[in-house]
């Protein structure tokens, strides 16, 4: 079965095709199965806005999205009508791109008489691990930690379907941190890559920023932190221009964000004893987290699972994956999923009711 996997929940506009039997027979890496594996992205459209503008990213998905659609079955050298199944993410995210990717898998389904698969956002990332070869992917349970620009969740996966969110941010996501904090320090959109760059030049103890953690100890909070470098840079103007200043700055503000997702999540590897610990979403990418991060799991004799980067942010070949897993599973109801389901394909509140512990994501 040939599987079309679109996602256009952010900035992202990303399709693949998918070999499902492949796939699900291989021990080898997805790379394998995937015929097609397309990312276009709108960085420079939002850059000189400072962040994601909803509004131009769902138009821009719209004239995108049949172009990497045709991109991606020429690559797969396959023709639409080959294609015998649809996945495609229905939440969380900006309403407006959702809806494009939505409505365009809909009619594709509903013109090709093949079944439509919906699949949450963060349920994709949380099993990105899945995308490596079987060696390498996580065991159940295991705890994933998704930091992107969008969202900082702390999952614990006991198995397919069932979830437990550990942690969640209040406000800013880490990605958001990063970025909000970088352009305070005039490193432009997005900032996280050029802070983390500065930072390992810089000097980690050179400020004590607030660890974004939040008194009760639950989840995560960044807001704190963001205000506080904004007071550093206004107090210390005649500084800024010196590299070295900046990358202390950059160094401390690093740390305090990596300190306090580490700190959680060693918290919760050592309550919750998982198998492993995938790590994933955009801020997987930053050196100092990873490093962090892979010692601390080391001494506790869990696995670190870290995808590749295009694999971490955001993609459609952990949609397709996914989508083929909940096949397998539950395929006898899949079978009988009406055409176009209004049920599973529902944005807001009931499409994330429709997956168990996500109910309580915010869309
Ligand atoms: O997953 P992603 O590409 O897009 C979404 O947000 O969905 O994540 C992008 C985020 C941005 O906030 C970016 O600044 C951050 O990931 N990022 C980093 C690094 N590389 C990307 N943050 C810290 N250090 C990095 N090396
Ligand atoms: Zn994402």
């Amino acid at each position: 079965m040939l599987l079309l996997a679109i996602e256009t929940s952010c900035d992202e506009t990303a399709v693949s095709v998918l070999d499902v039997e492949h796939y699900l027979n291989s021990t080898g890496s997805a790379e394998d199965s995937l015929r097609a594996d397309i990312v276009s992205s709108q960085i420079k459209l939002h850059a000189p806005f400072g962040g994601v503008v909803p509004e131009l990213a769902a138009r821009e998905h719209l004239v995108n999205l049949p172009v990497v659609i045709d991109q991606a079955l020429l690559t797969a050298k396959v023709s639409q009508h080959e294609i015998q199944a649809i996945a495609v993410t229905n939440g969380p995210g900006l309403k407006g791109c959702l809806l494009v990717g939505v409505c365009f898998a809909k009619a594709f389904a509903l013109g090709a008489n093949i079944p439509l698969v919906a699949v949450n956002h963060i349920e994709g990332h949380v099993f990105a691990g899945d995308l490596l070869q079987a060696s390498e992917r996580p065991q159940f349970p295991f705890l994933a930690l998704v930091v992107s620009g969008g969202h900082t969740q702390l999952v614990f996966v006991e198995s397919l379907g069932k979830y437990n969110i550990v942690a969640e941010t209040r406000d800013d996501a880490a990605g958001e941190a990063f970025d909000k904090c970088a352009l305070l320090l005039g490193l432009g959109y997005p900032g996280g890559p050029a802070l983390s760059k500065r930072a390992a030049l810089g000097e980690r103890n050179f400020l004590e920023f607030p660890r974004a953690i939040p008194k009760d100890n639950s989840g995560f909070s960044f807001s704190g932190l963001k205000t506080a470098v904004r007071r550093v840079v206004d107090e210390n103007k005649d500084l800024l221009h010196q590299e070295n200043f900046q990358n202390n700055l950059c160094a401390s503000v690093q740390e305090a964000i990596v300190q306090s997702l580490v700190e959680k999540t060693t918290n919760a590897v050592q309550t919750l004893k998982p198998k492993a610990l995938v790590l994933t979403g955009g801020v997987a990418a930053n050196e100092r987290l990873r490093e962090v991060l892979g010692e601390r799991m080391k001494e506790q004799g869990v696995a670190f699972v870290v995808p590749p980067r295009k694999w971490c942010t955001d993609n459609a070949a952990m949609i397709a994956v996914l989508a083929a897993r909940k096949m397998e599973s539950r395929i006898d109801e899949y079978k009988n999923w009406a055409l176009c389901s209004e049920h599973h394909l529902r944005l807001g509140p009931e499409a994330d009711a429709s997956l168990g512990a996500f109910a309580r994501l915010p869309i």
